[in-house]
């Protein structure tokens, strides 16, 4: 059974949230500005933009920035997760992390993550079934 949590998600001030920091984006090659947006378990919104670069390789997901975002500024460690995601690019509606992000956001998400789709919020553990995880790794 995933856990829900009791809260109710203003969605509208998360994707306004996400508009923002798309306003932030560097998109030069692809003119593809993306921003993220998420609700994390204290209550606090994390955002991020992405960044591209010459070497079009190393270009970096907005889903990067929010987590970074995350980790910087957390004032309780690896236990504030996230509970409600929104991305948004150049296109109206919402836009779905890529597979990496959607690894990444795994890491640092509450079990009953929601990411806002335009079917309505979809669980990340349905977007991302049977994902590696930190239990994966023996040592832990
Ligand atoms: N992009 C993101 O920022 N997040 C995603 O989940 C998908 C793709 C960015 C990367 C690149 O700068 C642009 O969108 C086009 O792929």
């Amino acid at each position: 059974m995933t856990p829900h949590l009791p809260v109710e998600i203003a969605w509208e001030q998360l994707r306004s949230a996400a508009q923002d920091a798309k306003s932030r984006a560097y998109a030069p090659y692809s003119q593809h500005p993306v921003g993220a947006a998420a609700l994390t378990s204290t209550g606090r919104i994390v955002s991020g933009c992405n960044v591209e670069n010459a070497s079009y390789g190393l270009t970096l997901c907005a889903e990067c920035g929010l987590i970074s975002e995350l980790v910087k500024t957390s004032t309780t460690g690896s236990r504030e997760t996230l509970i409600a995601f929104a991305c948004v690019g150049p296109h109206p509606g919402p836009l779905l992390p890529c597979g990496r992000c959607r690894q990444l956001l795994m890491e640092h998400a509450h079990p009953s993550l929601l990411i806002d789709t335009e079917r309505g919020p979809s669980l990340l553990i349905d977007l991302l079934p049977f994902a590696f995880g930190p239990e994966d790794l023996p040592h832990l």
